[in-house]
């Protein structure tokens, strides 16, 4: 098995990081394999907000998240959110948050490639990351344009998908898959 294919075999979902911060050229080899990925008609649409672990506004995702996600939630789902201690990112030292044309067809597909590009990167760098859809709610929110503001997305963008990157705390394994059930051979 060559190194890619072991990486990929290797790569899981992390929930769990030490404090320690990433440096600047693990945070640029991670954006740049978002930018390297291919994009739909080459149009490089995808922007990449890159956010500090201990930044505010973090904060302010998670929360807004969270009471929409409680305006929507029966009981057991209420004691669910109210009863869980971690935030999106689970306190890792870098968050990146991707934003893509909202007019362009192929936007979602171009920042899930980007996305799995940096989530690779990352693990062959030996950090932890995570692919994080659940802010997808604060995003499309009362707060989006305020959001997006803040997080200097261009004219004309929207939230696609956000990613975290941090030295692991604890591991996990990676997910099954039913390899006969997933795949048919025509
Ligand atoms: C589009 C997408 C959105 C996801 N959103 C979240 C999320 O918001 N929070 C989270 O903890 N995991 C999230 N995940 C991670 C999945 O739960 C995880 O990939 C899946 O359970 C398989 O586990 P593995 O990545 O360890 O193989 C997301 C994954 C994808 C691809």
């Amino acid at each position: 098995m060559n190194d890619t294919l072991k990486i990929i075999k290797e790569r899981s979902s992390v929930r769990a990081y030490t404090g320690e911060p990433l440096s600047e050229d693990e945070i640029r080899a991670i954006v740049e394999a978002g930018l390297q990925a291919p994009t739909a008609r080459n149009m490089r649409e995808v922007h990449i907000s890159v956010i500090p672990g201990n930044h505010p506004l973090l904060k302010e995702i998670d929360i807004e998240n969270k009471s929409i996600m409680l305006e929507n939630a029966d009981a057991a789902a209420k004691d669910a959110i109210m009863g869980n201690p971690n935030n999106f990112y689970y306190n890792a030292p870098c968050v990146f948050i991707l934003s893509v044309d909202k007019d362009f067809v192929w936007n979602k597909v171009d920042a899930g490639i980007a996305v799995e590009n940096m989530s690779i990167a990352a693990s062959s760098m030996g950090l932890g990351n995570l692919i994080i859809g659940i802010i997808s709610r604060a995003m499309s929110g009362n707060k989006k344009e305020y959001f997006a503001k803040a997080l200097n997305f261009p004219e004309n963008y929207e939230f696609a998908i956000a990613f975290a990157a941090g030295r692991k705390a604890a591991d996990k394994a990676p997910h099954d898959y039913d390899y006969d059930s997933s795949v048919s051979f025509i």
